[in-house]
């Protein structure tokens, strides 16, 4: 990771050379790895995605920004807005650090309408002469001319007693009269929980309770909860830091997963069954959700993780979000597909059907940098069968499916330049049906994999060199009987 003074990442992007910010702009656009489909910083650093919403006929979508280089310096809200959750627009900075409150950044929260505003509840971190930290809970609002006014003063001044200043990220909701918002915080034993907090107007808020779940020692803090009701069924999303791996679960430095079941509204009690992690892939984190126009629950995430370092550090960028997924709930369990609107990226189709079997064969044909392949397992005898992403001499990413296990396992070890900071190569899981599809879509730098229908996904940012444009399959022994569908994407 490249190291900066506190200084620099203090630095605002109002007081910095402008000449130095165009030469930033330069370097960013001539990177190898800059996205065609996925949102990305135009310069900098990108991480959670706030303030998800439907407003004034238009999908907005914020994130946290630092504008100067690849570090979590002073946080931003950049602002991005869509018609239809497919392609996104840059729409330039929204929320600026400029208050005492936010001095330190305009830390993650969520969006909400009431009437014919956009309310922005989030985190102000502010940090003292002696570098304490202090958490405000501030709101802005957002009028339909896109015109944003921050409120003077915090709306929640402190943490309550009993809790360190590692109270953070807002995500709010309406409900029979009142809002209430779910704060990520941490007990002064420095274990992680979610505050639940209740008010009639979004300025004047009293605290209810913990959000009582059974885990009562799962990690020092929880970040970027979420709460919402799909079908009958109550979830909460939430981000433990310093939980220990276990089997194939909790690889990534931080978790990102939710608890389903049934939540109390008098006590907030959740009755709930174990966290199950979101994405079984390496850079997956801070994701939020909001409804779309008719009603879906639509959930984005930050492709990245903290404390990672990135390849494309040093040209003055990092990270991107993830596609939109759609939730439902389905045998008690969570299903993520990707919304249907991206089917209007797709471009040219080209199908094609046969068997995969011990001799590695190049698909032709078949190969790109961009696109959506649709991989249909139509028979499968093989104990072990391969498909091979952004295949060049020297690289390849392999997804391996292990028949008898049922394990699918994600491998960069041959992706090309790789994070720092990651524990091991590969990620697994085992589905709960047999393999039957892969919907997988690549970018320039990443790849998002959607297993059996939205049973699991599997996300990884990928730095091989320009010439890895090759599909592969084989197996292990036997033969498998493959339909793969490819649509070059194009926005
Ligand atoms: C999660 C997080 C949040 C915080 C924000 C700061 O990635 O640490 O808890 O609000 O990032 O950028």
């Amino acid at each position: 990771m490249i190291e900066w003074t506190r200084e620099e990442r203090y630095q605002t992007l109002e007081t910095f050379p402008e000449a130095a910010y165009s030469a930033l702009e330069e370097m960013v656009t001539s990177s190898l790895y800059r996205q065609q489909y996925h949102i990305q910083p135009p310069t900098g650093l990108l991480n959670d995605p706030n303030g998800f919403a439907y407003f004034n006929d238009q999908y907005h979508l914020f994130y946290q920004w630092f504008p100067l280089g690849a570090v979590h310096g002073l946080k931003y809200w950049y602002h991005t807005v869509s018609d239809d959750l497919a392609t996104f627009k840059n729409n330039g900075i929204a929320i600026r650090p400029d208050t005492q409150f936010d001095s330190h950044g305009a830390y993650s929260g969520s969006g909400i309408v009431v009437d014919d505003e956009l309310k922005l509840m989030y985190t102000g971190n502010h940090r003292t002469e002696d570098w304490d930290r202090k958490s405000y809970q501030l709101l802005a609002s957002m009028d339909k001319d896109g015109v944003i006014t921050k409120s003077t003063s915090p709306v929640i001044a402190s943490p309550p007693e009993g809790y360190t200043e590692h109270f953070r990220d807002p995500k709010v909701w309406f409900e029979d009269g009142n809002y209430y918002a779910v704060i990520g915080a941490q007990r002064n034993d420095e274990t992680g929980t979610i505050l639940v907090y209740q008010s009639k107007d979004l300025t004047d808020w009293s605290l209810i309770s913990e959000l009582k779940t059974d885990y009562t020692n799962f990690g020092y803090m929880w970040e970027c909860p979420d709460y919402f009701k799909l079908g009958d069924m109550d979830v909460v999303l939430f981000c433990p830091q310093g939980v220990d791996k276990f089997e194939d679960k909790f690889w990534n430095i931080y978790q990102s997963g939710y608890i389903l079941g049934t939540l109390d509204k008098e006590t907030f009690e959740m009755m709930h069954g174990e966290f199950i992690e979101l994405d079984n892939g390496f850079d997956f984190y801070a994701p939020q959700t909001t409804l779309d126009k008719d009603g879906n629950r639509i959930l984005i995430g930050w492709m990245g993780l903290p404390d990672t370092g990135y390849p494309t550090d040093k040209e003055g960028w990092a990270h991107c979000l993830t596609l939109p997924r759609v939730l439902t709930v389905e045998d008690n369990k969570l299903r993520q597909r990707p919304v249907p609107s991206l089917k209007k990226l797709r471009g040219q189709v080209e199908t094609a059907e046969g068997y995969a079997t011990k001799k590695n064969v190049k698909l032709h044909p078949y190969e790109g940098k961009q696109y959506e392949l649709i991989v249909d397992v139509l028979e499968n005898e093989s104990t072990e069968f391969y498909i091979e992403l952004r295949v060049s001499k020297k690289e390849s990413t392999m997804i391996t499916y292990n028949q008898s296990e049922r394990r699918v396992t994600l491998d960069r070890f041959d992706s090309g330049l790789q994070p720092t900071g990651v524990d091991g190569f590969s990620r697994s899981v085992v589905l709960d049906s047999d393999l039957s599809q892969l919907q997988i879509f690549v970018d320039t730098s990443s790849i998002e994999i959607f297993l059996n229908d939205g049973e699991k996904v599997m996300t990884t940012r990928i730095f091989t060199s320009s010439d890895a444009t090759g599909i592969r399959t084989s197996t292990e022994s036997g033969q498998v009987y493959f339909k793969f569908t490819k649509y070059d994407l194009i926005v």
